[in-house]
């Protein structure tokens, strides 16, 4: 794709942004585990619709408890609180009220992830996973204008025997999701354990993404690239260690999915005003931003936004830049591309 000369685009670029102009700009998410939008709300309706004894007695308790110190802290609540997803319909809510999100915030085109061992390993059917996400992704499409691909995540705490069994799980549902991803406990767990189930899943025809350089090194980052292939990183935030990987992601103008919220709640960084996103942005990286895990790191898309601003001090150059790339960096066909491109280009001018 053409590179756009943004400075000439953007009206008043320099100014700080607002939240209602960034709001109003068309926008994707691409780093989102569904099972990290699961809210405690949500997660009390459900364990009470499927007889489930929880282990926190009020909501209060369980945000009490989302008080993490690094990313396993955070994955061993997170897998304890899936457990109340059971049903077709549960994962339909669970999805949907995320969808509802999602439009409040100005996005035009999702590509969450989900992960079937966390179900499949509590004797769910895959099945039903695939179609209460799918009755959701699809209602939004028709009702809210919001398009979707749907990425299947291997945990890399498990083998890589686990995740091609996964993927022939998933195989008859081919047609319900786009690509494949990596997540979970990123230390001692590289992607090249995953090198031969990831050239499997892209001899499917499905993209291919991981997470890397979260709390990893930035060494994981290029290992994803060159073992695993992959079309994006997410995150990648520790690739400013290493200068000759900077300036490749800058060359070859690879996607990086960053989360801001979650990365100051998992203490990658110990503050937002410590945030590297737009230093990256600055030095041509294609980055963008991502709510991760929003009910647990206090936020969804726009609350990310809004701490860019807030503490970084974004403008509405620097925010129009985050949104078109995160339109470049989607799967989304060109001519759809170019579309909400245009739409942006037009907003942001006025
Ligand atoms: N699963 C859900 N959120 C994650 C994250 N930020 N890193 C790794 N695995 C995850
Ligand atoms: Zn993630």
């Amino acid at each position: 794709m053409k590179k756009i000369n943004l400075v000439e685009r953007v009206s008043c670029h320099e100014q700080v942004a607002s939240s209602e102009f960034v709001r109003q700009l068309p926008k994707t998410e691409l780093h989102l585990h569904l099972e990290g939008s699961l809210e405690p709300e949500l997660m009390f309706e459900l364990a009470e619709r499927n007889n489930l004894d929880l282990p926190y007695a009020s909501i209060e308790e369980v945000k009490a408890a989302y008080d993490f110190h690094n990313l396993q802290s955070f994955l061993d609540i997170y897998y304890q609180c899936a457990d109340v997803l059971r049903t077709e319909q549960d994962f339909y809510d669970l999805t949907w009220a995320y969808l509802l999100r999602c439009h409040e915030d100005g996005i035009v085109h999702i590509e969450p992830f989900f992960d079937p061992q966390t179900h499949t390993e509590r004797g769910i059917d895959i099945g039903i996973v695939f179609q209460g996400i799918n009755r959701a992704l699809l209602q939004a499409e028709q009702e809210l204008n919001i398009t979707s691909g749907l990425i299947l995540c291997f945990l890399r705490h498990l083998s890589e025997e686990q995740a091609m069994e996964c993927l022939q799980q998933a195989k008859p549902y081919l047609e319900h999701f786009i690509g494949v991803g990596l997540d979970s406990s990123e230390l001692g767990h590289p992607p090249e354990k995953f090198t031969r189930v990831f050239s499997q899943a892209r001899e499917l025809g499905l993209y291919a993404v991981a997470h890397a350089g979260e709390e990893g090194p930035a060494a994981y980052i290029v290992s994803a690239l060159d073992a695993l292939k992959v079309d994006r990183i997410d995150h990648g935030v520790r690739c400013i260690e290493d200068e000759a990987l900077m300036q490749r992601l800058a060359k070859e103008q690879i996607t990086l999915t960053v989360c801001p919220l979650s990365n100051t709640r998992l203490k990658v960084f110990s503050h937002m005003s410590e945030h590297n996103i737009l230093e990256l942005l600055d030095q041509d990286i294609a980055v963008m931003v991502n709510a991760d895990d929003p009910a647990f790191f206090g936020g969804y898309l726009m609350q990310n936004f809004d701490a860019l601003i807030e503490h970084l001090d974004m403008t509405r150059l620097q925010g129009v830049k985050l949104a078109l790339n995160s339109i470049t960096g989607s799967f989304m066909l060109a001519d759809q591309k170019e579309k909400h491109i245009a739409k942006l280009l037009d907003i942001a001018s006025q």
